[in-house]
């Protein structure tokens, strides 16, 4: 079968994963592995650029990512599955980049600023996470990757890949990058259970490893329609976060709920009851698949072995044609 191109993808391993990141990366990725030659990394050295002093939990939070890309569906059979500092070349190239990446550049990322801001109680004026874009770079050039499929956030990172491919292309006289385009797809966006942006530091995340019964009591403890105090009274489910989710998940059942809200004819105690039911029907079966991940984690540990060793044959020509170009390959 002829693939329409090679995407790759990374993300950050900050433990196990919420609805928010499956509807906005996972739910495509496992999507796009028919249609593209695919290639999706955890991207640990990107974690410890803002969590180099506390690395207790690096490996159960790589182990918890990997579960829920297998248990949504990544399969090792389309896809390249593999580990970031796995393969080193990754180090490398971004050493090679930091050569020539203008500081310019990198302190005008937006993400720089922001995170500099946010994250006030970690020290991060470092080089490293300074560095960060360039290693994002090196990540997708790497594998010569055509598509990246990303939020919004990270298109500024796109654009910075495209220009070190372009410089690197231009000082080395040679036509070795291509230069990577963002996949933006219509990501669903699913608010917090306080109807903030889903975020583990918000503390309102429903997470792909909660039990059925924790996720149940997360959605029968959510806010409603502040103004409805009686069942009868009529509701108001643009401003309900309740509402939001059923749009997400109960389909064909939307209308009927958003004439009984405004109605008064239904409650919201029942109303929550018929989430409970729509969302369990996506998580309850993942949960148990990534239960059932959890007790093979020599399996898993296979798939990544395999997964690691087509990245780096990649990782490893790509290497070869670098040093060539640059003339760093005495011997
Ligand atoms: N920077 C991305 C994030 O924080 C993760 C990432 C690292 C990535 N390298 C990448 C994403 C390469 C896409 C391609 O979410
Ligand atoms: Fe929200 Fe449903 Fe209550 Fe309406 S009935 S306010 S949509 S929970």
């Amino acid at each position: 079968m002829s693939k329409k191109g090679i995407i790759l993808s990374g993300m950050r391993p900050t433990g196990s994963l919420h609805l928010g990141n499956y509807f906005g990366a996972l739910e495509n990725w496992v999507r796009l592995q028919d249609e593209y030659e695919c290639y999706y990394f955890v991207a640990d050295y990107h974690a410890l650029t803002t969590g180099y002093e506390n690395t207790d939990d690096y490996k159960d939070n790589i182990t918890n990512v990997l579960v829920d890309w297998l248990a949504a569906g990544l399969d090792p059979e389309k896809s390249t599955i593999f580990i970031q500092s796995n393969i080193k070349e990754h180090a490398e190239l971004h050493l090679l980049f930091s050569m020539n990446v203008p500081l310019s550049w990198l302190y005008r990322c937006p993400t720089y600023k922001d995170q500099l801001n946010q994250m006030k109680d970690r020290n991060i004026s470092t080089y490293g996470f300074l560095g960060y874009p360039c290693l994002q770079a090196a990540d997708i050039l790497m594998y010569k990757a055509d598509f990246v499929p990303v939020g919004e956030d990270q298109v500024p990172h796109l654009e910075l890949t495209r220009e070190i491919a372009r410089r690197f292309n231009f000082l080395y006289n040679c036509e070795l990058f291509p230069e990577p385009q963002p996949l933006l797809t219509k990501a669903k966006v699913l608010p917090g259970l306080d109807g903030r942006k889903m975020s583990k530091s918000y503390n309102n995340t429903i997470a792909l490893a909660d039990s059925p019964e924790v996720v149940q009591k997360k959605i029968m403890s959510m806010i409603t329609d502040p103004q409805r105090i009686h069942k009868t009274d009529p509701g108001n489910p643009d401003v309900c976060t309740v509402y939001a989710y059923h749009k997400l998940f109960s389909e064909d059942e939307v209308p009927e709920i958003e004439h009984n809200c405004r109605n008064g004819k239904i409650g919201c105690v029942e109303c929550k009851r018929k989430l409970v039911k729509n969302v369990a029907k996506l998580t309850t079966p993942h949960y148990e698949r990534r239960q059932e991940w959890l007790k093979r984690t020599d399996d898993v540990k296979d798939i990544i072995r395999k997964g690691d060793e087509k990245a780096r044959e990649i990782a490893a020509n790509t290497m070869s044609q670098v040093r060539k170009v640059m003339n760093i390959d005495w011997l």
